[in-house]
């Protein structure tokens, strides 16, 4: 029997690459003695089940969609200081074992940090463009806001991108916060260093729906161009020499981050590598151990392309 437990809760868990990309991580440090699964549990079970796993001698779980927030509101963890002004939390840690505290932890913006960086992009006092108001957004948000830089985040419900921008001043003290509508979006796309889109614009029902979409192209002066020839030219313009990063893993590469390559010379990334290192940092703080990002990787890979492979068969 495996000694040592860790495992995903969510709700719906099914799709969720956690236990592939863990247990690779595992397998490849040679700890046999652990295992990590997925677990479905409704929001309303969440205390109940995060219990139950800890008198059951769980050593750590990660938490997704619904229950980042929720977990909190139970009042059962002690969130630490990001977490806590997130107002999410995707990892906990069992630390004192079956009667002592539990530990809460967001590692999901430090993974997208991470995974900039390791796509060759250096943040540091880069201006950056936030697309979207939602969670993935606010812990993104925090941490770019926190580390100094200057943000403006955009929404398609202005308001919504407002409230958050004002909410991010004020935990982090930084003046250089700014939250609006789609109006202006080419100029700000065009003011900005790094682009971050968190909406679930290129996914699921929006597959073919990309935020370039959703900007207004103004007028054709010349009365000879084609939409799509006036929305190429504004990529370009606005987006020449940028890094563009789209939070989405699944497509692997969205409409967004097609349309961005294709009118612009841009670094692009899309959202493996986030979800590798945020998977990476709660295996960290679990073990003490640092993980092989790279295995993480192509166990993700592997996973998704097989996927793929199999529902167009
Ligand atoms: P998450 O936790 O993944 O960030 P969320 O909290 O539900 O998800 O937020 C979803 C984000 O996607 C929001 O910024 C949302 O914009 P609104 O606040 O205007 O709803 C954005 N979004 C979802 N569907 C969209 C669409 N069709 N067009 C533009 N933005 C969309």
């Amino acid at each position: 029997m495996k000694n040592c437990k860790f495992g995903v809760f969510g709700y719906p868990i099914t799709h969720s690459l956690s236990p592939i990309m863990q247990t690779a991580a595992f397998d490849a440090l040679g700890m046999s003695n652990c295992e990590y699964k997925a677990y479905a549990v409704e929001p309303g079970n969440l205390m109940e089940e995060v219990l139950k796993a800890q008198a059951e001698n769980f050593c750590g779980l990660n938490l997704t969609i619904p229950l980042k927030e929720k977990i909190i509101e139970t009042g059962l963890i002690i969130p630490d200081d990001f977490s806590k002004k997130a107002g999410a939390v995707n990892t906990l840690h069992f630390k004192g074992g079956k009667d002592g505290e539990i530990y809460g932890y967001n590692t999901d913006a430090k993974g997208a940090a991470k995974a900039l960086e390791y796509a060759g992009c250096d943040t540091f006092g880069k201006k950056i463009l936030i697309i979207g108001a939602g969670g993935a957004s606010k812990s993104i948000s925090l941490y770019f806001g926190e580390a100094g830089n200057s943000l403006k985040i955009i929404n398609r419900t202005a308001e919504k991108a407002q409230r958050l921008a004002e909410e991010i001043a004020e935990k982090t003290g930084n003046v250089n916060v700014f939250g609006g509508g789609f109006e202006s979006g080419w100029d700000d796309l065009k003011e900005a260093d790094v682009i971050i889109q968190t909406t679930e614009l290129g996914m699921g029902k929006y597959e073919d729906v990309s935020v370039f979409d959703q900007l207004s192209l103004g007028k054709d002066e010349t009365n000879n161009k084609t939409k799509d020839e006036m929305k190429d030219e504004l990529i370009r313009e606005c987006l020449e020499n940028k890094t563009v990063f789209d939070i989405v893993y699944n497509p692997e590469e969205t409409k967004f981050l097609r349309e961005a390559k294709a009118a612009a010379n841009v670094r692009a990334l899309n959202g493996m590598m986030m979800l590798v290192f945020q998977g990476a940092l709660s295996f960290e703080i679990w073990t003490g151990k640092k993980p092989d990002a790279n295995v993480m990787k192509e166990a993700v890979l592997e996973a998704l392309r097989s996927k793929s492979r199999h529902e167009s068969e």
